[in-house]
């Protein structure tokens, strides 16, 4: 496998609206394999194809990040739809492996309901909450050339991060 190289704001690829994927072949999944290996080694929790200069409907999460019980499950999503948003939302940080060292509070759905298709093209439902559902639409958003900087309400400064989560190690 491969450690892909990660497309950093500004980038055309970042705003273009990415293509359906059409073929559910082997190259479809080494890229997949190699941007799951490229957001391990970035220590990310969600990457999707634009990122790594595909401007293709394919992205992957990490789900069960906030839970202490459950393990990291990898969710691969293709032609991803978020076809149910909840009324009820919530306000987090969110940072993006694009946007090095920026950090920013965003308004989410505290849930979502999904229609996406595997890597064999099989097609799913899936509801997610929470946080699971923050990571599946900031890599939705990435899809349709959205950065989390656009919808951020507040943005923090290097300044504010270190008073909140302190000094780098
Ligand atoms: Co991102």
């Amino acid at each position: 496998m491969t450690i892909l190289n990660v497309v950093t704001e500004p980038a055309d690829v970042l705003l273009a609206k990415a293509k359906p994927v059409k073929k559910f072949d082997k190259k479809l999944h080494t890229l997949l394999d190699n941007m799951y290996e490229t957001m391990v080694e970035s220590e990310g929790v969600g990457i999707a194809a634009p990122q790594v200069n595909e401007s293709i409907q394919a992205v992957i999460v990490l789900l069960n990040v906030d839970s202490e019980d459950e393990e990291d499950e990898r969710l691969e999503l293709i032609n991803p739809e978020i076809v149910e948003f909840s009324v009820d939302t919530n306000i987090d940080l969110e940072g993006c492996l694009s946007i090095p060292e920026k950090f920013g509070d965003v308004e989410r759905s505290n849930g979502v309901r999904v229609e996406f298709q595997d890597r064999f093209g099989d097609t799913y439902k899936l509801e997610a909450y929470n946080y699971d559902a923050r990571i599946i639409q900031h890599e939705i958003d990435h899809l349709n050339g959205v950065l989390f900087t656009t919808k951020a309400v507040k943005m923090y400064t290097d300044e504010e991060m270190a008073e909140m989560y302190g000094e780098e190690e």
